[in-house]
């Protein structure tokens, strides 16, 4: 038999089912779009736009508007000139430093402009400052997932950017923050929240019928003619509705269906191969969530996983962290301190990936006990394959052969 991976399903590229791909129209976010448009329309004409605070639940199209958005400016390239587009996702980015190590970078023409590690935060904040000059004009900072930076390392780095413009000559700075917490200003200080909430846009979940649209537009230019089944878009949209009224869960149905259709060697998709998907996504999601944890807190959750497998029981908070220090080392990072950490650990468990539960240790006083809630031989695996945790994770068996250190079993431990 030949095998070939011309797919019967597919139109062209899969890329248009995933979560990079903006697709050229947003279906039911065309008022979003007008209002966020319409507040960064004086960029255009050099002058500073407001702050804006963009916010909505998970799925909602935010992030997608915002791109959208910005390759609308950019093609204008006669007036969009003077503007610089400046995209970050928070959610990846550990500590204050690295945000403003990033966005300087961001601007840096060449090597020799950038800011090396190692720079006190009041020189990378001048380095940065400088670049932000050297470029000059209008420059507009996406700080996408916002709440999770300073969820993590509060809003002085908010502070910091918003008022930022006070010492900048040539160049100013507006904030487009993005946020899935809605009561996130909530934990701002009242300067930094007025600054940043200068205008607001709320993003509010998609129904249903809306979902269905959406589905519609991606499946036609995914999918040849005739392979969707009745019924396999409105199913991927009730599900996604309950949960919701998240698209990124509705595409990723959507997608998976297709390739439970694939592993199926059907030559349709049905209403069946929607279920299926749906129980597989449970699954899905966990490894998604580890895989875009920042490099700290991906450290973190495989000491956890690595000391609760041997264990097969809680761990205490103090132990985890430990053994976090001894990876990162072994990683050539910097290890955080416990405090950072221990915000990774409430994240961590935010995320559902794990619980911790106070403990009393007599007159020790209190502590967390961390137990895992996610099936460890899918979770740690889908870790060891990240480029970081790759060089501390198990050997993978070669070939046939198993090698045991049976002499000395403490070798074998990985710490
Ligand atoms: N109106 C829409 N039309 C077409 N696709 C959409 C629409 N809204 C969202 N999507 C798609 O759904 C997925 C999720 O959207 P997006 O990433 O913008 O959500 P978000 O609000 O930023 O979510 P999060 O808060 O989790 O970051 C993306 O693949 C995006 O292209
Ligand atoms: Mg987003």
């Amino acid at each position: 038999m030949i095998l070939t991976t011309k797919s019967e399903l597919f139109r062209g590229s899969r890329e248009v089912l995933r979560d990079s791909y903006v697709p050229s129209r947003l279906p039911h976010r065309e008022e979003q779009i007008r209002r966020v448009a319409e507040i960064l329309a004086p960029a255009l004409r050099g002058d500073l736009p407001s702050n804006i605070l963009i916010y909505g639940k998970i799925g909602t199209g935010k992030t997608a508007v915002v791109a959208q958005i910005r390759q609308d400016i950019q093609r204008r390239s006669d007036l969009a000139s003077g503007v610089t587009f400046i995209t970050l996702n928070c959610g990846n980015i550990d500590t204050p430093y690295s945000l403003l190590q990033t966005i300087a970078n961001g601007l840096a023409k060449s090597d020799a402009e950038r800011i090396p590690t190692g720079w006190s935060l009041d020189r990378v904040q001048s380095g940065m400052r400088r670049l932000m000059d050297t470029r000059g004009g209008i420059l507009l900072l996406v700080l996408d997932e916002v709440d999770r930076l300073v969820a993590r390392s509060g809003d002085n780095i908010l502070y910091t950017l918003s008022q930022i413009n006070t010492e900048l000559e040539t160049a100013r700075l507006a904030i487009i923050g993005i946020s899935n917490d809605l009561k996130f200003t909530n934990h701002l200080d009242a300067r930094v929240r007025s600054r940043l909430n200068e205008e607001k846009v709320l993003f509010p979940p998609y129904d249903a019928p809306q979902l269905q649209d959406i589905l519609r537009d991606r499946a036609r230019e995914a999918f040849r003619e005739g392979v969707v089944d009745p019924g396999v878009v409105e199913r991927c949209a009730a599900y996604a509705a309950l949960e919701n009224g998240d698209a990124r869960r509705a595409l990723a149905l959507l997608r998976l269906a297709a390739e439970m259709a694939e592993r199926d060697r059907a030559k349709r998709i049905t209403p069946d191969h929607v279920v299926k998907a749906k129980n597989r996504l449970e699954q899905d999601i966990i490894v998604d969530c580890c895989r875009t944890l920042p490099p700290h807190c991906k450290v973190l959750l495989y000491a956890i996983l690595q000391s609760f497998e041997r264990r097969r029981n809680g761990v205490l908070t103090g132990e985890v962290y430990d053994s976090y220090r001894r990876l990162a080392e072994r990683l050539g990072l910097q290890p955080l301190h416990a405090r950072s950490i221990s915000n990774y650990v409430s994240e961590l468990e935010s995320l559902g990936l794990i619980r911790a539960t106070i403990v009393s240790r007599g007159r020790g006083g209190r502590t967390r006990e961390i137990i895992v809630d996610v099936p460890i031989s899918e979770t740690m695996p889908a870790l060891e394959e990240d480029p970081l945790i790759a060089p501390v994770g198990r050997p993978k068996p070669r070939g046939q052969m198993l090698l045991t250190n049976f002499d000395n079993p403490a070798r074998t431990d990985t710490f």
